[in-house]
């Protein structure tokens, strides 16, 4: 079994999250690591004992370098993931996949020219919640589907463990990008296109800070609306939630890992507060996992560019940039 050696380009938060599920897997050997930031290059380098460099080119340029994770600012993706696809590299890199639609149809362009493997980091949809929810669906538990509305509060944001430099800022920040995304890609994955989109967005004075609030609605191809609202500085507890009403039953998901199915007068927890802990998926073993098996040429699930930026399609245009 030949090793994979990885190059990760941004060691902020989330490669710190996925840094052990990296060095765990059996597929990973050599690890190198890059950041604009030579103090936070080594906290990571004496917390996880990789190998890093000063010069984000020697890495992309690296002959034995197999592929890249590109966990750094939306802003930055489409620049460092042009280079890192040019150079013939394959490349798992962070949601959203740009902070805008033209970056982001680039990225999936080069994509398609230089054949790589191109994939991203969605967690929930190699969850549990995603498979109850497309068994749901293949079962017609839920009956014909009537509306689809996502759902989120924030009492403050940036929420207090998540303060970094551009998480707030109406660039490539905000609850948008940073949260909708992901549920984004499971209502596209489950339903299809969210088409047709308008919404109404409320920005701070400072032009500089992100969105504080959002009321908007789009269309699936069978004519399902769905419906989003979110909004920040509310004073209770924060709170996420995706729901699926169909003619016989709905579906909720809340904060991400608790899932009610309800049918008539019934309501029933069908993951995230199980006791069987067996039963429990480390969605970025998978996320990784999957990486792996697709650069090894095998056939397996993956979020790819293309619907990167269908994603990021609904994303920009609810914040209402084209
Ligand atoms: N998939 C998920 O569940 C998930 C969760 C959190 C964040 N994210 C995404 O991951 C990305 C990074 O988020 P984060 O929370 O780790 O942010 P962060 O600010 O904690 O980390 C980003 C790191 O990138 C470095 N950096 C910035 N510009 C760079 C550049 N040009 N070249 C190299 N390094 C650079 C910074 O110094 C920092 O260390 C974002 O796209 C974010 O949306 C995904």
């Amino acid at each position: 079994m030949k090793k994979l050696s990885l190059g990760i380009i941004g060691l902020g938060g989330i490669a710190e999250r996925l840094l052990p599920t990296f060095l765990k897997h059996a597929r990973t050997g050599q690890i190198v690591g890059f950041d604009i930031d030579e103090e936070r290059i080594q906290v990571m380098k004496k917390k996880f004992g990789i190998e890093t460099v000063s010069d984000m080119d020697i890495l992309i340029n690296n002959k034995k370098i197999d592929a890249i994770y590109l966990a750094v600012p939306p802003k930055y993706h489409c620049n460092i993931a042009v280079k890192v696809m040019k150079a013939g590299k394959h490349i798992l890199c962070e949601k959203p996949l740009a902070a805008s639609i033209d970056e982001a149809t680039k990225m999936y362009e080069v994509a398609k020219e230089t054949k790589v493997i191109h994939a991203m980091n969605f967690p929930l949809y190699y969850g549990f919640a995603y498979s109850r929810i497309r068994e749901l669906l293949s079962t017609n538990t839920l009956g014909a589907i009537k509306r689809i509305e996502l759902s989120a509060l924030y009492p403050v944001w940036p929420r207090p463990w998540q303060q970094t430099p551009w998480i707030d800022s109406r660039e490539d920040g905000g609850f948008v990008r940073e949260v909708f995304t992901h549920f984004i890609q499971l209502i596209n994955a489950s339903f299809g296109k969210i088409e047709n989109i308008s919404s109404f967005v409320e920005y701070p004075d400072n032009e500089h800070k992100c969105e504080t609030g959002l009321i908007g609605i789009g269309e699936l191809v069978s004519g399902v609306k769905v419906v989003f609202n979110g909004l920040c500085d509310v004073n209770q507890l924060g709170n996420i939630r995706l729901l699926i009403y169909g003619s016989e039953g709905s579906v909720e998901l809340q904060n991400w890992r608790k899932l009610i199915v309800k049918t008539g007068e019934q309501e029933w927890i069908t993951a995230g507060e199980m006791k069987d802990q067996s039963k429990s998926i480390n969605t970025s073993y998978e996320v990784v996992n999957a990486f792996y098996e697709a650069i090894d040429g095998e056939k397996t699930r993956l979020v790819g560019f293309e619907e990167g930026l269908q994603v990021t399609k609904v994303v920009e245009k609810l914040l209402r940039k084209s």
